[in-house]
């Protein structure tokens, strides 16, 4: 068993082109890629340059299942393909403690959800119903294949994602794509990438509740329009918008949730794997679960 599990690893690393771990010099190389291979990775590193894996190597271990009761939630989209096996476990319809209603969101949500692409993104622009909209250099409203089977969600543009109007393209985004690439997929390549809000949080906090709430409904909607066949949800923020309740990301990986019949899988995200690189290795268990998710669905 300790054999299979450390030639999994391996081969699992080596498939992504995993050597060294790359260690930053310091908080000045944040933002760019100098980098120090320190020592062999025992514990994963989506490294740089890493390559697609020819074929997804098995789990080591089998991913935990958790049974839970369906809750009948209207389904925001009839799912592509039949959900796959396993119990599910389904987001509640509000979030229990979920901020009380604003005036006039249910009639802006059914608005946001009859708008077209074009639409919608040009609505996020102009956006002003929090006050994320207040210091932002423009809205980052997503990117990427507008049929994916994958859609990835993380928490908020950053400071480049605010220049540059498109997100994860800072040292977090960076990294994303080596992750991506140890899929065999690509940013714009059967992915859609989005954020939980459009707007970049002043200093990179972590948004309110009430500015992802706000923000929920482009969300949603750009789901109802990729019509994805899974969800990726990075870090905590993202899966809270996606599954309306408060978890951990430790206690919630490798658990199948769902938003409205659309699988969702949750994982770090890149940038707390970029301070935590001892974890990569988890988020590679993560994505080969969520490959295999994927696959299910597709029976
Ligand atoms: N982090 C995020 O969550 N999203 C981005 O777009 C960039 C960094």
């Amino acid at each position: 068993m300790v054999a299979r599990m450390s030639s999994w690893r391996d081969a699992a690393l080596r498939e992504m082109g995993l050597g060294p771990i790359w260690h930053l010099r310091g908080r000045e190389s944040e933002h760019s890629l100098v980098a120090e291979p320190i020592r062999s990775v025992a514990a994963g590193g989506f490294g740089i340059g890493c390559t697609a894996p020819p074929a997804l190597p098995p789990m080591a271990e089998p991913p935990v299942r958790v049974s839970a009761p369906q809750a009948s939630q209207p389904a925001l989209v009839p799912p592509r393909v039949p959900a796959g096996a396993g119990a599910r476990v389904q987001a509640p319809a509000t979030a229990e403690g979920a901020p009380p209603p604003v005036a006039g969101r249910s009639e802006r949500a059914a608005r946001i959800a009859a708008l077209d692409w074009d639409a919608l993104e040009s609505d996020i622009r102009a956006c002003q119903a929090c006050v994320l909209c207040e210091r932002r250099k423009q809205a980052v409203p997503g990117v990427g294949d507008r049929q994916a089977n994958w859609m990835l969600v993380g928490e908020g543009p950053g400071a480049e994602e605010d220049q540059r109007g498109e997100p994860f393209v800072g040292q977090a985004g960076r990294l994303l794509d080596n992750m991506l690439a140890a899929l065999g997929l690509a940013r714009g390549r059967d992915v859609y990438i989005a954020n939980a809000v459009k707007c970049r949080p002043p200093h990179n906090r972590t948004p309110e509740r009430s500015e992802v709430a706000a923000c929920l409904p482009y969300l949603d909607r750009q789901i109802e329009l990729v019509q994805p066949r899974l969800l990726v949800a990075l870090g905590r923020p993202a899966a809270q918008a996606l599954l309306d309740r408060e978890l951990a990301i430790s206690a919630a990986r490798g658990k199948r949730f769902e938003r409205r019949g659309i699988p969702v899988v949750v994982t770090y995200h890149p940038a707390y794997l970029l301070r935590n690189p001892q974890d990569k290795a988890k988020a590679w268990e993560d994505l080969c679960f969520a490959r295999r998710l994927m696959a299910e669905t597709a029976r």
